[in-house]
């Protein structure tokens, strides 16, 4: 794998195989000295367009922890805000002989513009390009929900998600993680279903591998999930705070969001995803997002292991990790 541009560009057992290599990444992450010497002498540039919290930092102390040089670049500062264009950036950035460019751009397909380029033989991955994809994040999300629901097999190392019925809640019409999470789990096996008012479902949405359902409560009754994620409604992506896609933020939580009475509902094995960063009281009450049944932190603590994982295989082309 030289690049991971999208979720769909995983088939079943190289999805799989990535799950693995990132539990193993994650068992060095308990040992006492948590840093691998595995890319040493490797550049990582993370080059971040949106604003990021959790993956920008992710990916850093992912990059960190296999010894590779971790250049953080952002267009506020920089030669961007003088009108410098991605690909003149991306030019200086292949000059200065990058391995690897992490990268989170509005504008959908900037990623495989740039690893379809020659501006730079660097390793290309997406880390959330517009509304299109964000495939380390449904490769975390997939870890976590194999963790919870196929651990009791015994070992995980093989598995998939089949069996399991993933539901997906809220602005699927702006999401890249509802995207990749539908690509990456159903080649995973699982069941997807989709639950959101139709005006936060995209054109086309109907020739997605996935059921549809518009009431959140009859979705819940009628298509129990094993592994309920809440979307973030994306209001930076919507013209005014509601942006007409829904009437009010309170109608929006009545009809579409987790409180504690929904959670309670769900299967006593069922688990809670949100990707973050969570609007507490819109998609998901506080009593929800930190209950019993939410692995959100969870989810963060893996988000290391799987771009550890995704770093590894890319930079050094190996099959699977020698760790
Ligand atoms: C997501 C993103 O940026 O696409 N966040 C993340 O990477 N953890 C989801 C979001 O912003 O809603």
């Amino acid at each position: 794998m030289k690049h991971l541009l999208s979720a769909a560009d995983l088939d079943h057992d190289e999805a799989v195989a990535v799950l693995d290599a990132a539990e193993r990444m994650a068992a060095t992450q308990a040992r006492e000295i948590k840093k691998l010497p595995t890319l040493r002498g490797q550049t990582v540039v993370n080059l971040f367009f949106e604003d990021s919290t959790r993956t920008r930092i992710s990916f850093e102390t992912a990059a960190k922890r296999l010894s590779a040089d971790v250049i953080n670049f952002s267009p506020k500062g920089s030669s961007v805000s003088k009108g410098e264009s991605l690909k003149d950036t991306v030019l200086t950035l292949g000059a200065m002989r990058a391995d690897a460019i992490v990268v989170r751009h509005p504008a959908s397909g900037a990623p495989s513009r740039i690893a379809g380029s020659t501006w730079t033989d660097a390793s290309v991955i997406t880390a959330g390009d517009g509304t299109h994809q964000h495939p380390t994040q449904a490769l975390l999300d997939a870890m976590t929900i194999r963790r919870h629901l196929k651990a009791g097999a015994g070992d995980l190392a093989g598995r998939d998600l089949a069996g399991l019925s993933v539901m997906i809640v809220g602005d699927v019409l702006h999401s890249r993680v509802a995207r990749s999470g539908v690509d990456l789990f159903t080649t995973l096996g699982a069941e997807v279903t989709l639950v959101a008012p139709a005006t936060l479902l995209p054109v086309g949405v109907e020739t997605w591998p996935a059921a549809r359902f518009y009431d959140l409560d009859r979705a819940l009754a009628e298509a129990p999930p094993d592994a309920l994620m809440m979307l973030r409604v994306q209001r930076e992506r919507m013209s005014s705070a509601g942006g007409g896609f829904f009437p009010s933020p309170q109608e929006y939580t009545r009809e579409y969001g987790l409180d504690a009475r929904r959670a309670a509902a769900l299967a006593p094995h069922a688990i809670v995803l949100h990707p973050g960063p969570m609007n507490r009281g819109l998609e998901i009450t506080s009593e929800a997002a930190d209950g019993p049944r939410s692995v959100v932190v969870e989810q963060v603590a893996n988000g290391v292991a799987v771009r550890m994982a995704v770093l590894y295989l890319a930079m050094t082309g190996e099959k699977e990790p020698a760790v």
